[in-house]
Formats: C-alpha cells, structure tokens, sequence
C-alpha cells in the first residue's frame, strides 16, 4: 500500500509540475536482457529417461481425435503418442496406467485451471525428458506457442461434428479463459458442440505440436524460445525476481489478466526509480 500511496504522490507532484509528462516514462526503464532470442537446444533423447521413437505429427493428431472420446483433452494428447509406441513396440509403454489422464478434462476435473492438452503435451514430455531444465523449455515454447497461435487448426478425416470452426488465439493456457474467449470470439455457447469439438480439434494440433519437437530434439535440430513473449519479460524486469519489487513470477501472458492502468503506464518507471533495493 505505501507504493501505491507514492503512485498517487508522485502524481501530484508531477501534475502540479506540469512538465514534459510523456517524457518521463521512459527515462527510468530498469536494465534488463531481453530473452526474446531463439536457443539451439541439444540434448539426447534416449540417455536417462524412457525412450522416444519418431512419430509422424499428422498420423498422432489422427489418433489424439479417436483418443478424445475415451478420456477427454489430455488423455487424448498423451495417449496419442505413447499408445502409438505401444502398438509399435509392446512394454513398457504397455503397461503405462492410461487412466490417471482422465483427471486433466476441463482444465482438471472441470475446475477451469491448465488446458487439459497443454497439461497431457506436459506429461508426454516429462516422460521422455529427464532434464528439467530441457523440459522447462519445450514446456514454455509449447505454452507461448498455444497463447498466441489461433486455434484450432486440424480438420479430421473423419469429424465426429461436421463443423467448419473459427481459429483464434486466446493469450491464455487456462481452460477457462480459453474456452470462455473462443466462446465468446466464435459466438456460441460454451456448453455448445461447436466447443467440444473446437477442444478435440486443439488437442490434436497439441499432440501434432509435442511429437514435432520430441521430433526435432531426437535429429537435434530443436531451436527453443521460439515464441517468446517480451511484454511478460519486461514486466518480469520490475516485477521479476531480479526485480526490486520481486511480487510476482510466472510466464503466462500478463495482458490476458492484466489491462495496463493509465496511472502504471505514466508512473511506474518513475515509482519504479524511488523504490529502494
Ligand atoms: C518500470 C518498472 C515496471 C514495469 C516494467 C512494470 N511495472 Fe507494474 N508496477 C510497477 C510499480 C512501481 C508498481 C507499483 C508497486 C506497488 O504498488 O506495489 C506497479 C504495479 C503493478 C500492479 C498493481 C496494480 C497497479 O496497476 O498499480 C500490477 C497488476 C502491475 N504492476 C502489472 C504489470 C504488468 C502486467 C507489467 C507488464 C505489462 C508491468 N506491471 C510492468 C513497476 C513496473
Ligand atoms: C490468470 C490471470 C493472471 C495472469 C495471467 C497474471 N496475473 Fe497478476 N494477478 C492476478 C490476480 C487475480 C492477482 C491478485 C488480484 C490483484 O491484486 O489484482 C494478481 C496480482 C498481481 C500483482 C500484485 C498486484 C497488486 O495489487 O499489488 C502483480 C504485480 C501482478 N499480478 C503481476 C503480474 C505479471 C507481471 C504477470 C505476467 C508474468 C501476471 N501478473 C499475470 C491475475 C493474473
């Protein structure tokens, strides 16, 4: 509360100056390294963790769509690759206890939290992934992908609805805010089939997505932070770690949640300056 207090001082001293307003902002910008820049990323698939065998992306979408029925979103997303490898090579992806994934439809359990097929993408590459920092990558480039990509984009070949659905990008990987804007965008009911179908459709440009880096990781050719998203990098630079305010961390798009107010964009480079470390 005393920063916000300081906001609204600076204010008045500023507006009672009445001096090159729009010229302040961008004076006391913090220092930081933008993160925006594509990483080569090199690691070996089959060294500690369960082994991955090339996938053809088209063929896995096909599956994730028959998948659906059986468990929702992100049953769907990780049965579609390692039920595929099941019926290649027997165990021990076999074995593998399907039905935990059923808990993820609906943003688990139907609570409205992560995208169902972003949460399945996740467990398939944590499976074949043992280096958490190469998994945090691919995670994050699969989530920045999902904000800003307009979905979905599959066309099955055989459609269980015959819909010809709208793509949009939500800025969000939250099963709420995504069903609810594509909703929204599309003009139909979220209860509707055209949602259904547009979740069924997502998942199987995700599962699409997953195998294509576990892919490119395999031939070493995967090229991380591809899809970087620099507006939460320069929130993070104040409101990061590394920041002096430290309040706050995650990658998720700010903006999805967050309007900037008039009073942040005037004030918060020069607020920013007087906080101390
Ligand atoms: C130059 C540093 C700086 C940057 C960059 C920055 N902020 Fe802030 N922000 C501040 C300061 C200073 C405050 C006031 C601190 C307080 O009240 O604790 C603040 C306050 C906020 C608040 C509290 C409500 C409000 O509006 O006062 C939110 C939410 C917020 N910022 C979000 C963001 C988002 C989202 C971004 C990126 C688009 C961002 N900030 C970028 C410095 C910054
Ligand atoms: C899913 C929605 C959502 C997203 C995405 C999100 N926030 Fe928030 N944030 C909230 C909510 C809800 C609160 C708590 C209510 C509040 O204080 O506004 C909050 C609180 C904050 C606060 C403290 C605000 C205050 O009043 O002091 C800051 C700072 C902040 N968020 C920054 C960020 C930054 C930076 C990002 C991006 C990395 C981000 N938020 C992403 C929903 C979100």
């Amino acid at each position: 509360m005393k920063r916000r207090k300081a906001i609204k001082m600076s204010l008045g001293v500023i507006g009672g100056g009445g001096l090159g307003l729009f010229a302040i902002p961008n004076l006391f910008k913090p220092k930081y390294e933008p993160q925006n820049d594509p990483v080569e990323v090199e690691y070996n698939l089959s060294s500690d963790s369960w082994r991955y065998e090339f996938l053809d992306p088209d063929t896995t979408a096909e599956f994730a769509y028959q998948q659906y029925s059986n468990g929702s979103c992100m049953y769907a997303v990780f049965a579609s690759v390692v039920m595929q490898l099941s019926d290649k090579y027997g165990e021990p992806y076999k074995s593998f206890p399907y039905h935990i994934f059923r808990y993820g439809h609906g943003g688990i359990a139907g609570y409205g939290t992560i995208c169902g097929a972003l949460n399945g993408a996740s467990a398939v590459l944590g499976l074949f992934i043992a280096d958490r920092d190469v998994l945090d990558r691919v995670v994050t480039d699969i989530f920045q992908w999902y904000e800003k990509t307009p979905l979905p984009l599959f066309k099955p070949r055989k459609p269980a609805n015959d819909f010809i659905l709208p793509a949009f990008a939500t800025d969000s990987v939250l099963c709420h805010v995504s069903n609810t804007s594509w909703s929204k965008m599309a003009g139909v009911k979220v209860d509707s089939d055209e949602r259904k179908e547009r979740c069924r459709r997502l998942s199987c440009d995700v599962a699409a997505k997953v195998v294509t880096a576990l892919n490119d990781i395999s031939l070493n050719k995967y090229i991380g932070n591809k899809y970087a998203n620099e507006n939460v990098n320069s929130c993070l630079a104040c409101h990061g770690k590394s920041g002096k305010l430290d309040d706050s961390f995650g990658k998720m798009d700010c903006n999805s949640c967050h309007k900037e107010s008039v009073g942040h964009r005037t004030f918060s480079n020069i607020h920013y300056k007087v906080i101390s470390e």
